[in-house]
């Protein structure tokens, strides 16, 4: 009988080999955490397509940014739903807000915690869209960027650590970037969402946020996902610009853009783990269809083959604790 000279069943034969030949991690340092800030006190509201994640008042959100850094993970993205909404999204730049005084608080409790505020003004303009209207309808690239630059200069004073541009406006990174030194907050860095798709799978997301467009939709900005050289080009712009992590969102099915961009760019790579991508598995696992922890740590892993350095998920607490326990 003839073998092959090389039996690579060899070394899966138990668990110490195949973990001296795994390529590679997941870790707890590769996590950050998403949580949605919303006004009142002591309110802890699940999002109903998204079970375990929750609309969180102030005081909430800072308990459970405590619970991430009690596990180690390195650091949390806020999302705000104000008070009120607006034409132009004005609640998103008072120093007031709920993300603002969500940070202060954070980085009272767990000055080391590292706080990323996303920048974009979907959840608080009366119209859903990422920025200012203009009378046809259509975001007007320009006066987001003011109004960006002001939201930039408020999360500065807030004492945020990251600013994570999201609405896909055309010179963004560059704008706050500026906006940033010129105030004095040079140490500030930019997580721009430099290839973020028109995706369906932000749909529980726009529950969570309370931020889904009234009319059209977002695809004048984001990009459509039947391309991927031009979101070379798309995050070609943000490091010329000035960013200091770039990002590709979703990831589960945008694990070639993933690849792709970690093969082009030396920058640290950011994935983000969306609402849909979230729900489908949890959908699946309380059908007993799908088993929950074994999936969800091969979908993070996964992110992490395709090249990501950092993933943003809403497994964060779950995946951290499954981690501590190996
Ligand atoms: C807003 C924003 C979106 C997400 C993060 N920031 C979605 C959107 O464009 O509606 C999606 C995150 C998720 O689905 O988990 N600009």
């Amino acid at each position: 009988m003839q073998f092959p000279e090389y039996r690579a069943r060899r070394l899966r034969r138990m668990e110490n080999l195949r973990r001296l030949v795994r390529e590679t991690q997941l870790s707890v340092d590769n996590l950050i955490y998403p949580l949605f800030v919303c006004p009142g006190k002591n309110v802890r509201r699940e999002v109903p397509s998204m079970p375990g994640v929750f609309q969180l008042s102030v005081d909430a959100a800072t308990e459970e940014a405590c619970k991430a850094a009690d596990l180690g993970i390195p650091a949390v993205i806020l999302f705000g739903i104000p008070q009120k909404k607006d034409e132009v999204g004005s609640e998103a730049w008072h120093d007031g807000g709920v993300v603002q005084r969500a940070c202060r608080e954070i980085k009272k409790a767990r000055p080391d915690l590292v706080v990323i505020l996303d920048a974009c003004f979907c959840e608080y303009t009366s119209h859903g869209h990422c920025g200012v209207l203009t009378e046809a309808g259509d975001v007007d690239n320009d006066a987001t960027l003011e109004n960006l630059g002001r939201l930039a200069l408020s999360y500065g004073r807030a004492g945020c650590d990251v600013v994570a541009p999201s609405g896909m406006m055309d010179g963004m990174v560059g704008f706050i970037r500026d906006t940033l030194d010129e105030g004095g907050f040079e140490n500030v860095a930019i997580m721009a969402y430099s290839a973020k798709y028109a995706s369906g799978f932000y749909g529980p997301f726009r529950d969570a946020a309370e931020s889904a467009p009234k009319f059209g939709d977002r695809r004048s900005y984001q990009m459509d996902p039947c391309n991927s050289i031009e979101a070379l080009r798309e995050i070609a712009l943000d490091v010329e610009e000035g960013a200091d992590i770039i990002m590709v969102k979703p990831a589960l099915a945008y694990l070639d853009v993933i690849a792709r961009a970690r093969e082009e760019f030396d920058l640290p790579l950011a994935a983000y783990n969306v609402s849909g991508e979230y729900a489908m598995l949890k959908a699946a696992a309380e059908r007993g269809w799908l088993d929950h922890d074994r999936v969800m740590m091969e979908i993070l892993t996964a992110i992490r083959r395709a090249g990501a350095d950092m993933i943003l998920t809403y497994h964060a607490l779950e995946a951290a604790r499954l981690l501590a326990r190996h």
